[in-house]
Parts: structure tokens; C-alpha cells; sequence
């Protein structure tokens, strides 16, 4: 069976997108790519339809990144029951995703990305929208730390 995860941001247009892009390469390195589904989504609506920021793709470019997904809205009556995983960027986005949980099967789903860190402490993805580029490197930085750690806690 598939193993299906979704990361969930507020926007879908800076870290969730990454994480997807980031996830899918490093499983894709692993020669997993059959065994996964990897999607994104964001809790709002402001950006959906719209492709990733253009500061997030021109950092992740900078790594081998191609940011390709066009944002949409997290769907609690499709993707709860779609995926296995639903992970989130922040506690804010936790926050959201448990209150538009249906059941307690729905809640069991939900964690955060940091959770899955290995090298950093952090214990949010922090939201790059409103800063500088450092922070978007720090996306990419934690990013790629916590999905060796998700990737070797399913392999
Ligand atoms: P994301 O970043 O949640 O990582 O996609 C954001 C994108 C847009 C906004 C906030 C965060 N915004 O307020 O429009």
C-alpha cells in the first residue's frame, strides 16, 4: 500500500511546497518513489490557484528544487480520509487542522514537521513570508533535516 502524506502550511505557496518538493526528492534518491503519494495544501484560501512564491522557488532552485504545485486549500472531508500523514508546518497550522478534525481517526493523523527533526531543535517551521531571505533558507535548512528524519522513520 502507498504510504500517503500531505503537508499542510497556511498559504500552500512557501513551506509546504517545499517540504512536498523536498520529500519527493529525497524519496525519489531512495528509489521510493512507487511506494509514495507527497501533496501539499494550505489552511487558507488567499493564495489558492496561485504557484509557490517566487522567493521560495528561486531558493529551492538554488538547491535542485523545482517547485511545481499550484496552492489549494486543505479539503477536511477528502484529505483526512485520503492520506495517512498530515503534516504540519507550525502549532497555528496544528491548531487549524484539529479543529476542522472530524473524529478522533482524523486527529491521530495530524503532526509537525519538526517532530521528524533530526540536527535542529527548532520546533516550528517558521513562516518566511514576512521576512527576509534568510528565512527562506532556514525553510529549506529545517526542511530537509526533518523529511531524512520522517523518510527513516517509514522506510
Ligand atoms: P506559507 O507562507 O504558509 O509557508 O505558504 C505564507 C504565505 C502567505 C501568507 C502567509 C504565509 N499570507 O499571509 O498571505
Amino acid at each position: 500500500m502507498k504510504k500517503r502524506i500531505l503537508f499542510v502550511c497556511l498559504g500552500n505557496i512557501c513551506r509546504s511546497p517545499s517540504a512536498e518538493a523536498v520529500f519527493k526528492a529525497q524519496v525519489a534518491q531512495a528509489g521510493l518513489s512507487p511506494d509514495f503519494e507527497i501533496d501539499s495544501a494550505g489552511t487558507g484560501a488567499w493564495h489558492v490557484g496561485k504557484p509557490a512564491d517566487r522567493r521560495m522557488q528561486q531558493h529551492a532552485r538554488k538547491r535542485g528544487y523545482d517547485l511545481t504545485s499550484i496552492a489549494r486549500k486543505f479539503d477536511p472531508s477528502v484529505d483526512f480520509d485520503h492520506f495517512d500523514m498530515i503534516i504540519a508546518m507550525d502549532d497555528e497550522n496544528v491548531r487549524d487542522l484539529k479543529q476542522l478534525a472530524r473524529n478522533e481517526q482524523d486527529q491521530l493523523k495530524i503532526s509537525k514537521m519538526t517532530d521528524f527533526s533530526k540536527l535542529y531543535n527548532y520546533k516550528i517551521v517558521p513562516d518566511p513570508y514576512y521576512g527576509g531571505e534568510e528565512g527562506f533558507e532556514l525553510v529549506l535548512d529545517l526542511l530537509e533535516d526533518a523529511s531524512e528524519g520522517l523518510l527513516e522513520k517509514l522506510k
